[in-house]
């Protein structure tokens, strides 16, 4: 064959593999090339699946899993396991100016539009009138008893973990650690001298007077 030969043959047989490589159905792919390279015939999470019993492609996890780097927290959500973390848990982490900061800056994304920048229950979502005011930090009592500015490092702990009443619970989206460096940052707008040292109730003595004068308003 001379060349020009050879060009019309191919050009020919491009034309034949282009004109039957389509049907008229247009969700017919036509001639795919190694189709399972593109078409997995793996199930689609969402898609019915013939192998479990309960038809999921998507099952559960087994009964009792964790998440990895989960930590337990022994005390129950109930009034007892309240007092109980109270009394007996402390902050594990050190009360250093990162921890503080970490814990500002935490509280400003998880616990500010409620309670308020200096925890006087003037959040945002108060002030549009889309939530009651939490009880101050510093100057109210608590529903549960006594006053908010003596609550101990596991009571404040164990509100993060469990919520109450109106306030639900944070254990899902804030880190045990991360819950132990708010609980500093609430220390400090409590007017207790922040951190582990004021565990209890009776370090309630005012570290820093510009911030109590703040909130006394
Ligand atoms: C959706 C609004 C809301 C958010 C967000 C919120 N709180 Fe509260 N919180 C409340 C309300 C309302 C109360 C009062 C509940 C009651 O005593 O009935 C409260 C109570 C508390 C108390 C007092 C518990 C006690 O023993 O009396 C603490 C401490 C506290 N919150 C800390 C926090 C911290 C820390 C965060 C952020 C991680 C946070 N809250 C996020 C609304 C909220």
């Amino acid at each position: 064959m001379n060349k020009p030969a050879v060009f019309l043959s191919a050009i020919a047989g491009a034309v034949v593999v282009l004109m039957t490589s389509c049907g008229k159905d247009p969700n017919d792919p036509g001639k795919e090339y190694m189709p399972d390279m593109y078409r997995s015939p793996s199930y689609e999470v969402y898609s019915s699946n013939p192998n479990f019993p309960d038809s999921l492609t998507m099952q559960a996890p087994v009964k009792g899993t964790i998440p990895r780097g989960y930590e337990f927290f022994e005390y129950p959500s109930s009034n007892e396991g309240y007092e109980a973390a109270g009394r007996d848990v402390k902050n594990p982490l050190a009360l250093t100016d990162e921890n503080m900061k970490e814990g500002e800056r935490l509280y400003g994304i998880y616990c500010t539009h409620c309670h308020g920048e200096s925890g006087a229950g003037d959040g945002n979502l108060v002030k549009i009138g889309k939530f009651p005011p939490p009880p101050s930090y510093s100057s109210a009592p608590s529903s549960r008893g006594g006053l908010m500015k003596d609550l101990s490092d596991g009571k404040i702990y164990h509100t993060i973990t469990y919520g109450i009443n109106l306030m639900g619970p944070h254990a899902s989206q804030i880190s045990p650690a991360d819950r132990w460096k708010i609980v500093m940052h609430v220390h400090k707008l409590q007017g207790q001298v922040s951190g582990a040292a004021a565990g209890d109730s009776t370090s309630a003595a005012v570290k820093d007077s510009s911030n109590a004068t703040a909130m006394a308003k």
